[in-house]
């Protein structure tokens, strides 16, 4: 009999009983929210009853470690969502297979310079700008000035209202550090994160968590992509989201085929149905609201206007290279990393 592993956010396997009998497997990471993981998922397997998807939920950093740790012997075959920049460098070290989508033509030009960048060892399914969200009901209790650009987060009166991610473990957390990086130069920006640091409560193994916990009045605010944020308030709890004054940076959430993987032709399968209108439309009813990359999906009502953030010209290429990435997460380590407040 087969199995089929279930997704759970702590990204631990789950066995339950297959759904198709003699179908063919692939063995798929998804970093992006569970929801819409399973959603794919759900309706991959409907409309190809032939390929039973075995998929675990990992944040895009700790993807890249388990795709690095397989090496020469991957156990998966295909990489769906979560940021850009651990793909570049899977890409780059040769973890990931080169293939053309006949969709290729279907996208818009930032996903296809994703694939362009990689050597088409990559490309890009959507994308997302980062911000943040903020519970009102806890600023106005507690008279705290409203957070609009990233200079205000260093306000002392915040200490213990912030989480962010780890941006070892989430794409989104590397996503904010390759940011600051671009909009401030790279001393600024360990400075600025040390400092931050004094109101940061805790660091999060996933990008969106930060976000759900101000959600649920565990923390004042959290630094997370927009839709993440704009998901809560979609949900009905009271979060107001930011997006920085000064400006801010934004992921081209990829997808990738393992070099050498033990299912390429099912993985080709889903990787050509991921990049249709089918696939990509089942975003939003999944509560996932970034701006998809087939240019003729429908993007929801809840998906922010690109045209009206302030967006930094984010090089791909830079943070998503192996030498820069290493180089970064380092020195966050170094300098940054455990120093939430007491
Ligand atoms: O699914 C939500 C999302 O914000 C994606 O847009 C993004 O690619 C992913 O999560 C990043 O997750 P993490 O920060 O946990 O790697």
């Amino acid at each position: 009999m087969k199995f089929r592993t279930a997704a759970i956010a702590a990204g631990a396997a789950l066995a339950v009983p297959a759904v198709a009998a003699n179908a063919a497997e692939l063995n798929m990471i998804c970093s992006a929210e569970v929801a819409i993981c399973e959603k794919l998922v759900g309706a991959f397997e409907a409309s190809h009853s032939d390929i039973s998807v075995n998929m675990v939920r990992l944040s895009s950093g700790e993807a890249y470690a388990k795709v690095r740790a397989e090496g020469r012997n991957p156990q998966t075959d295909l990489w769906w969502g979560g940021t850009g920049d651990p793909q570049l460098q899977a890409a780059a070290e040769g973890l990931t297979a080169e293939y053309k989508s006949e969709h290729l033509a279907e996208l818009h030009d930032w996903a296809v310079e994703q694939a362009e960048t990689s050597g088409y060892r990559t490309v890009g399914v959507y994308s997302g700008a980062l911000g943040w969200g903020y519970n009102t009901d806890i600023f106005t209790k507690k008279g705290l000035k409203e957070p609009t650009c990233w200079s205000d987060l260093l306000d002392p009166a915040l200490k213990g209202e912030i989480q962010i991610a780890d941006p070892n473990s989430s794409g989104t957390a590397y996503t904010a550090l390759a940011t600051l990086v671009q909009l401030m130069g790279e001393d600024e920006a360990m400075d600025y994160l040390k400092k931050l640091g004094s109101n940061v409560a805790q660091y999060t193994k996933s990008g969106s968590a930060p976000v759900k916990a101000a959600a649920r009045g565990e923390a004042g605010l959290g630094i997370v992509f927009m839709h993440d944020a704009i998901g809560q308030t979609v949900e009905g709890f009271p979060i107001k989201v930011v997006a920085p004054c000064e400006g801010t940076g934004y992921e081209v959430g990829s997808m990738s085929i393992i070099e050498g993987a033990q299912n390429p032709d099912e993985a080709k399968v889903f990787y050509d149905w991921a990049l249709t209108t089918d696939a990509q439309n089942l975003m939003p009813e999944a509560g996932s609201y970034q701006v998809q990359s087939n240019k003729a999906a429908v993007a929801s009502e809840h998906t922010p206007d690109f045209s009206k953030l302030k967006l930094i010209d984010y090089d791909f290429a830079k943070y998503g290279s192996a030498e820069t990435r290493k180089a970064l997460l380092a020195r966050w380590d170094a300098e940054v990393g455990g120093r939430a407040a007491e």
